[in-house]
């Protein structure tokens, strides 16, 4: 792929490392590509940070055609930078986008533009431990209509984000969940397995309830029965019951997390039992009556483990091993932080040099 750069001829000021925070501050460069159905992908180019003009109509504004990824370049504790399963994240925009009815660039690609912006913008990536640089490929609808049918035309864009340590430099810190029994993320047949703007659209009424509730997050159920566990605020759902992880089978209405897989994959290796199973509220209610459910912790690439210190269902609250970060989350965050820092072997080839 030839990608044309353009430099930016004032690059911006950058925050103390201590102050960044999550998407707050973002990069002196972006990559954009675009398509049409003449040319195809076309036009690949690294550009300095600005807006974009878009038609007012474009599909993107109303009929939702929009996705997107997120990543993370790090600074090894040798100083090189390095991306943690790239092609993972990007093979998942690619299985997806169809059911959106939207082409993509290949995979690999999609890798090397994120590659090349990391390059250009190398000095962005922040060092202290915990901190990354955060990647958000997005793809989105760009032909100006109005009628419901797929757009002919489409933007793929990355922009980057340095990204502060999820805890702060403490400990884990675990988070008080709001069951949510009456909104649902993703239906049976939707969206879910994508991510599709739409979704999060989906999520922000309940979350924003949850939270003037004094609660940090919610957790999501099947759309069917509303009795089955599926996932965590923005996250994949994991929880130690009886010496097992139990986490709910991949379906059409949950996001095939990149950090799901690698957990799962550590966690056998370490020698835990791994179940990917259908999980009830109610089973879950009864393991904690019993003493059975000894953790839960969600997934992802921002906070790579959250530990769920409280869960209420309809009222009734269930405190987890005390409310505190329980071993089995404690382990795999530092395998996974390890890996990413480069202190931990990489034995999977998770990791890619820029
Ligand atoms: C809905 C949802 N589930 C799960 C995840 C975790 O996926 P990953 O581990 O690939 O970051 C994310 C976000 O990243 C998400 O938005």
């Amino acid at each position: 792929m030839d990608i044309k750069v353009t430099k930016t001829a004032s690059p911006k000021s950058k925050a103390p490392e201590q102050e960044l925070g999550f998407g707050r501050y973002f990069t002196d460069h972006l990559f954009a590509m675009d398509f049409g159905p003449e040319k195809g992908w076309h036009d690949a180019r690294i550009q300095p940070y600005a807006p974009f003009q878009i038609d007012p109509a474009a599909g993107v504004f109303h009929y939702g055609q929009a996705m997107f990824e997120g990543s993370k370049a790090f600074r090894g504790v040798d100083g090189a930078l390095r991306l943690f399963r790239p092609l993972a994240h990007a093979e998942r925009m690619v299985v997806n986008a169809p059911r959106l009815c939207m082409p993509t660039p290949t995979a690999e690609q999609m890798v090397e533009a994120c590659r090349a912006l990391v390059r250009v913008d190398a000095d962005w990536v922040p060092k202290s431990e915990g901190t990354a640089l955060y990647l958000r490929p997005t793809l989105i609808a760009t032909e100006g209509f109005l009628g419901v049918r797929p757009a002919s035309t489409y933007r793929y864009f990355i922009i980057a984000s340095p990204v502060g340590s999820y805890y702060g430099g403490n400990s884990l810190k675990p988070v008080r969940i709001w069951v949510e029994t009456v909104e649902v993320r993703a239906p049976r047949g939707g969206l879910g397995a994508a991510k599709a703007g739409a979704n999060y659209a989906a999520s922000l009424h309940a979350a924003v309830k949850a939270k003037k509730a004094g609660y940090d997050q919610v957790l999501w159920l099947d759309s069917q029965t509303h009795e089955l566990v599926e996932e965590v605020g923005t996250m994949n759902l994991f929880v130690v019951m009886n010496g097992a992880l139990v986490t709910p089978p991949l379906s059409d209405s949950i996001l095939a997390g990149v950090t799901r897989d690698s957990v799962i994959t550590l966690a056998k290796e370490q020698g835990l039992e791994v179940q990917q199973r259908a999980l009830s509220v109610k089973e879950l209610r009864a393991a904690h009556a019993k003493g059975q459910l000894q953790e839960v912790f969600g997934t992802g690439t921002a906070a790579v483990i959250s530990p769920v210190g409280e869960l209420s269902f309809a009222g009734e609250p269930m405190q987890i091993n005390g409310g505190k970060p329980g071993p089995v989350g404690l382990k795999l965050y530092e395998t996974i932080t390890g890996i990413q820092r480069g202190v931990v072997k990489d034995s999977h080839g998770w990791l890619m040099d820029v």
